[in-house]
């Protein structure tokens, strides 16, 4: 292996044998039979379970009882790189994590690891429940090789980070989930390992921690260690990671910069991208006087992406020729949310246009939505078209383009300091003033005492 590399993965695939069926008995005289032969039946079933010698991942499509968990699946990382691992429910990302933290072996293939790992898999691996937090964090610190004075000297910084002091002597069972994460992270993160290991679980702890495990992981990343972090969260994968693997069904479908493989994977599983041309203009969806061209989402600095922060405004845009001359026109987005909620309908108001015919030729129009208004999530941008007086429909393009809204945990955005999930399809950022009247003694309502938005009294 390289010098410079911290993990090599070469061509692993990891196959698992799922619920074997039990035979139903037709005879009493059948089951006492198979009863007696059940200890042989049992050895052989055994047996099965960890032999794939005679399979390769392709054949496992005509056994039922096969998974592939992983499929021939290959990278590098280098010291210092922290990678996001993404993909959806059962891609096998924490089967990949699980073989580089040697909990399970791979079916065929190799994985070299050059450095200390720790790492943090599931909520409560680890911990022995009938011990206690203190006693907890010495085993745990002892297995992953650490002398006794070297957690001495680490245990306050472990048992600060964590924030749970108070219970730190009382059995890990009485613990709820969000405590011993904060726990098993704050040891994870405090050994100083050369490669950590971090799947999932942090979204089990509360905002204020997720803030302060990410960028304890940044931190980490920028002392020069190695992270592995996988995460459903893609703000918070675009934000901590420089480089992301996708994974679908067991293998690698796309391993690049992060925001590129976000905007990949957000694509992959919307069907739709943040820009559609039609290049033919046989294809295009027209109308007699107007034909569609090509729709876009654009940023502020007019690139075209994907993936927009909520506090940064998002343009959409359409281009469009008109065929005919003398027709007013009324070009319109729909925006909707992955729900189908419309979050708006938003018409060309353009004072240079409105209510004037156009000429033929080639036209962009663009609306800019403000940062701070849509949440955070997947929107789809269907694009109309109308020529008014008489009323007659051009061109109407349902889903035409989509785009995802991320909302970090930066504190200045509508959430504030909260992590947790927030609904609606708008999140706007209000002012809010909120008036204290000790004893209760709030003088009578007039119509509007206090004006918050001027800050003077009426
Ligand atoms: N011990 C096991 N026995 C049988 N099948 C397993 C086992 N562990 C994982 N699998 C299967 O392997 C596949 C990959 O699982 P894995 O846990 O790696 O997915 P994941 O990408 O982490 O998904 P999630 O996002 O839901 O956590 C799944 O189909 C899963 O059912
Ligand atoms: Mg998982």
């Amino acid at each position: 292996m390289q010098e410079d590399l911290a993990i090599k993965i070469e061509h692993i695939s990891k196959c698992y044998r799922i619920g074997l069926k039990e035979k139903m008995h037709d005879s009493i005289a059948s089951a006492i039979a198979d009863f007696v032969r059940s200890p042989i039946r049992n050895y052989r079933n055994y047996r099965s379970l960890y032999r794939f010698d005679q399979m390769r991942p392709g054949d496992g499509a005509d056994s039922s009882d096969v998974i592939w968990a992983l499929n021939d699946v290959s990278f590098e990382v280098k010291k210092g790189q922290v990678i996001g691992i993404i993909g959806g429910n059962g891609a096998g990302k924490s089967t990949i994590l699980k073989i580089l933290s040697k909990i399970t072996d791979p079916t065929y293939g190799c994985a070299e690891i050059r450095g200390r790992v720790s790492s943090l898999l599931e909520v409560g691996t680890g911990f022995h429940p009938d011990l206690t937090g203190r006693e907890n964090v010495y085993l745990n610190a002892t297995i992953l090789g650490m002398k006794k004075r070297e957690v001495d000297r680490k245990f306050d910084d472990i048992v600060d980070f964590s924030g749970i002091e108070k219970f730190i002597d009382t059995p890990v069972k009485r613990y709820s989930s969000g405590m011993k994460v904060r726990l098993a992270f704050s040891v994870a993160a405090h050994l100083e390992p050369e490669i950590l290991i971090v799947d999932e679980v942090l979204s089990v702890g509360d905002a204020d921690f997720q803030k302060k495990s990410l960028s304890k992981m940044e931190n980490i990343g920028q002392e020069g260690r190695t992270v592995l972090f996988v995460s459903h969260s893609m703000s918070a994968i675009s934000r901590l990671c420089d480089r992301a693997i996708l994974l679908s069904h067991g293998k690698v479908v796309a391993d690049g910069p992060a925001d590129q493989v976000v905007s990949a994977y957000l694509n992959a599983s919307s069907g739709t991208a943040a820009a559609r041309v039609w290049s033919d203009p046989q294809d295009a969806p027209t109308g007699p006087a107007v034909r569609l061209r090509a729709v876009r989402v654009r940023d502020e600095g007019g690139n075209v992406s994907e993936t927009h922060d909520i506090r940064q405004p998002v343009r959409l845009e359409m281009e469009y020729d008109v065929l005919r001359s003398g027709h007013v026109l009324l070009p319109h987005f729909t925006v909707l949310n992955d729900r189908g909620q419309c979050a708006f309908i938003t018409l060309d108001q353009d004072p240079e246009w409105r209510g004037k015919p156009r000429q033929e030729g080639r036209y962009t129009s663009t609306a800019v939505i403000p940062g701070n208004l849509l949440a955070e999530g997947m929107f789809y941008v269907s694009c109309y078209c109308l020529t008014l007086n008489p009323d007659s429909k051009q061109f109407n393009e349902r889903s035409a383009v989509a785009f995802y809204v991320s909302d970090n945990l930066d504190g200045d955005s509508a959430r504030g300091d909260y992590a947790k999930k927030l609904g609606g399809v708008v999140r706007p950022l209000l002012k809010w003033t909120t008036q204290f009247y000790p004893n209760g003694n709030k003088p009578a309502d007039r119509a509007l005492e206090h004006d918050p938005l001027s800050g003077r009294s009426a």
